[in-house]
């Protein structure tokens, strides 16, 4: 059974309750509403996200294990190297419209036909097709010749690795995201996709401020080329009249939130999950109305480990709940949205969009919910290679998570607050925060919890 059931079954549900025009506007407001919730549902209820967090999972560990092994310090992101070992699939070897783009000989397209008409007419993304031909909007916008478009699109064997859920088929606003969510503004060839470490799509979220919700880009074995870590480009460069298709092997679903992110990966990040939990952050960040997008530094289990058996026994009891909060704190960045290659400040609109591609270097101050005590970020890129450090010394080991709320950034040591009444990042000597006993802890993190403490004193005495 096929998730393209559910789609249709939902579609024509939908099409019988369809309401007049005079309810157009607050249809427009729930569209925007029910794309969140779709989505975080989406992640809730289907089983499809267990196997593909499971591939998600082994890349970032591979990653990661790369990235900090390897003299070079880099991540994998256009190096060329991966070394996994592609077992998430079984077609590997497979027949010729499987092959890496640029490899394929036979994709050349037709550039008398529209992205629209090829779709319709390959045999090979017939269910695509189905879901394009529900929704006027996408059925439009491949068809537009004013502009040019990149689409990815799933084939056909893309769809039966969705399982059916016959209980919970996804919501139309959900599919209109998916949908949109595989288009891109503009042109996106290969190589020039390789020079990219995200890209934006048509998808724009309330959460992450109006801005576009991005794919992000890896280059894996034998320079497969990889979107969302899960979904393979089978054959690339498919021309059109109005742009570019790349057929791909696995469903591009937004991503969920951060904290969702978080916990859906234990593997790796199981102690911050429960670091969240226990000091209500996580709780407060969910909560909290995400307008504007935000940057989360999410430290490994292993970088937990570092700080030791004394301080994580400490941070980890009712005594210690406090300063470990004031510590998660300083991983935590609102309304600003960190990706290698772009960088989302504030509303779509009143913002900077800082796109920080192309060569060279760029540095930017995030100020984080800890005091607004800043995290200096400098992102370096020279020939392909991307590397981002903070406050000068603590090294992105996984970079550019996907969230629904805003990017996710895996550092492999946890981030140590500045002294609370010096300007500027931690000194450089600070550098590793080991095996620290709990006097250290409390003598760095004092200061930010006193502070809290005489706030909640003199509302008491009020
Ligand atoms: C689309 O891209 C092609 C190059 O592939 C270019 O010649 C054409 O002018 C572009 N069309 C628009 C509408 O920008
Ligand atoms: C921290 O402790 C571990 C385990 O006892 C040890 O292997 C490591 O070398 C220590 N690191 C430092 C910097 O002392």
């Amino acid at each position: 059974m096929k998730l393209t059931l559910a789609f249709a079954a939902t579609a024509a549900a939908l099409a019988t309750t369809n309401h007049g025009q005079s309810e157009q506007v607050s249809l427009v407001d729930e569209y925007k509403h029910n794309v969140q919730t779709g989505i975080e549902t989406f992640w809730d209820t289907l089983p499809y996200p267990a196997t593909l967090f499971s591939t998600i999972e082994k890349r970032i560990t591979e990653t990661i294990r790369r990235t900090t092994n390897n003299a070079v310090d880099l991540d994998d992101s256009g190096s060329g190297s991966d070394s996994d070992s592609d077992d998430d699939d079984d077609h590997h070897h497979h027949p010729p419209h499987r092959r890496p783009p640029g490899r394929g000989h036979r994709h050349h397209g037709d550039r008398t036909k529209t992205i629209y008409e090829q779709i319709k007419e390959s045999k090979y993304t017939t269910k695509f097709a189905k879901l394009v031909e529900e929704h006027d909007e996408i059925k439009s916008l491949l068809d537009d010749t004013e502009t040019n478009h990149t689409i990815f699109v799933p084939t056909d064997r893309a769809f039966d690795r969705i399982p059916h859920h016959p209980k919970d088929p996804p919501s139309k606003e959900f599919i209109l995201a998916l949908l949109k969510y595989h288009a891109l503004p503009g042109l996106y060839r290969v190589p020039r996709i390789l020079h990219s470490d995200t890209l934006p799509t048509e998808l724009s979220l309330e959460t992450l401020g109006g801005h576009a919700q991005r794919l992000r880009v890896n280059l894996g074995l034998f320079f497969t080329l990889r979107i969302n870590l899960y979904s393979k480009v089978v054959a690339g460069n498919i021309e059109a009249k109005n742009g570019v298709l790349h057929a791909v092997d696995g469903i591009l679903v937004p991503p969920p939130s951060q904290a969702k992110l978080i916990s859906l990966l234990p593997g790796s990040f199981s102690t911050f999950s429960l670091a969240l939990e226990k000091t209500g952050l996580g709780e407060e960040l969910e909560k909290e109305e995400r307008k504007s997008g935000g940057t989360l530094f999410a430290p490994t289990n292993r970088a937990f480990r570092r700080l030791g058996p004394a301080a994580n026994a400490f941070l980890f009891s009712d005594r210690g709940r406090k300063y470990l909060k004031a510590l998660l704190k300083y991983h935590v960045v609102l309304g600003e949205t960190l990706y290698s290659d772009a960088f989302y400040k504030g509303k779509k609109g009143d913002d900077e969009t800082k796109n920080g591609g192309g060569t060279g270097y760029w540095h930017v101050d995030l100020p984080s919910l800890l005091d607004d005590k800043a995290i200096a970020v400098d992102v370096k890129r020279w020939k392909g290679f991307v590397s981002i450090t903070l406050n000068g010394f603590t090294r992105v080991v996984f970079k550019d998570g996907l969230a629904s709320d805003g990017s996710v950034q895996v550092v492999d040591k946890v981030l140590i607050p500045p002294h609370k009444h010096r300007d500027g990042p931690p000194a450089k000597e600070e550098e590793n925060w080991e095996n620290i006993s709990e006097e250290e802890v409390v003598a760095r993190l004092q200061p930010y919890v006193e502070d809290k403490e005489e706030k909640n004193e003199e509302i008491r005495d009020l």
